[in-house]
């Protein structure tokens, strides 16, 4: 394979070139069109070991890392709950970092803390992928949603998003805004209880940078314009009491009377888990996209292990 990566370890957004993006996301395609068992076949990852460090709850992230490596032929291992790593005996994230290199070829990471997948990167002699970390950043969410925009809009530029939920303490929607915000004519409309806005200065940041963004507490004026609309939920384990979760918890639910409003062809995305952000009714919908968003998570993780791997 001659397509080189510009990153060794993926940990922010900010790593990511367009010409990264572009051979990401033509070789998700290859195997999104191939099928699962000609990927198999193929094997690219034959002999090689992921290892997942998840110190955090995780259903799609690491299930869709596992499955892309196994799908391309490689194995896995795994530590489901830091709880029962050495960590837990106050063993270093590096040193952890440093040690997991010695039995795998690449390792995904999850953490609650900000800087903990730079912290696992820093003495691995393996590339190191950030899966979350804490309320920073979730770089490889936003290349699946990108991906998944990308494969419905056919394109990622001009489009009217509309992001709503915990714009505060959500990575995924902190990542993918950062990553629509490269492309031109993207306007953001910021949809949130006030007390769980996106950070001011990042706004103001978009705003230098030539974005349109508005903020707002209410959808229901603005859902017909958008040809995007990503959900996320109130990142319950982020906050400091119960009562204070339960002050600011969504008061947003999409149903069948509020989608009557969108475009027929805005697409409605979710990172998951939802709690009660969309009610389920709305799943048939056309527009409901986020059970295909979450399965193309395999295609893309596929792509970016086997590239950060063959380089
Ligand atoms: C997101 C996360 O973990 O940040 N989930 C995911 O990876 N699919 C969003 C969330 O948990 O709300």
């Amino acid at each position: 394979m001659t397509r080189k990566l510009s990153f060794q370890n993926l940990i922010s957004t900010d790593q990511i070139t367009n010409y990264d993006i572009d051979q990401i996301f033509s070789l998700a395609d290859k195997y999104r069109i191939n099928g699962h068992q000609k990927n198999f076949e193929e094997g690219v990852c034959r002999g090689k070991i992921l290892a997942t460090l998840f110190f955090e709850p995780s259903t799609r992230t690491r299930f869709s890392f596992e499955s892309a490596m196994i799908r391309l032929g490689g194995q896995v291992i795994t530590l489901e709950y830091g709880d029962s790593s050495s960590v837990k005996k106050g063993e270093t994230l590096s040193d952890t970092g440093r040690v997991v290199s010695g039995y795998a070829d690449i390792i995904a990471t999850r953490h609650p803390q900000a800087g903990s997948a730079e912290e696992v990167a820093e003495k691995a002699t393996v590339p190191v992928i950030n899966a979350g970390d804490g309320v920073n950043q979730h770089p490889t969410q936003s290349l699946l949603d990108l991906y998944t925009i990308l494969c419905q809009k056919k394109r990622l530029d001009n489009l009217k998003i509309g992001v709503l939920g915990d714009l505060k303490y959500g990575r995924a929607t902190r990542s993918f805004i950062e990553m629509m915000s490269r492309y031109s004519g993207n306007s953001f409309m910021l949809i949130s209880h006030p007390d769980l806005k996106f950070d001011s200065e990042a706004v103001a940041k978009l705003q230098e940078q030539g974005s349109v963004v508005k903020e707002t507490s209410t959808l229901e004026d603005s859902i017909s314009d958008l040809d995007v609309l990503y959900v996320t939920r109130v990142q319950q384990e982020r906050f400091e009491s119960d009562e204070e979760y339960v002050r600011v918890r969504s008061s947003y639910r999409i149903d069948q009377k509020l989608m009557r409003r969108a475009k027929p062809d805005m697409i409605l995305m979710h990172p998951l888990p939802r709690v009660d952000e969309i009610d389920p009714v709305v799943d048939s919908l056309p527009q409901a996209q986020y059970f295909t968003q979450a399965e193309y998570g395999v295609f893309v993780r596929m792509a970016l292990i086997s590239l950060m791997l063959n380089d």
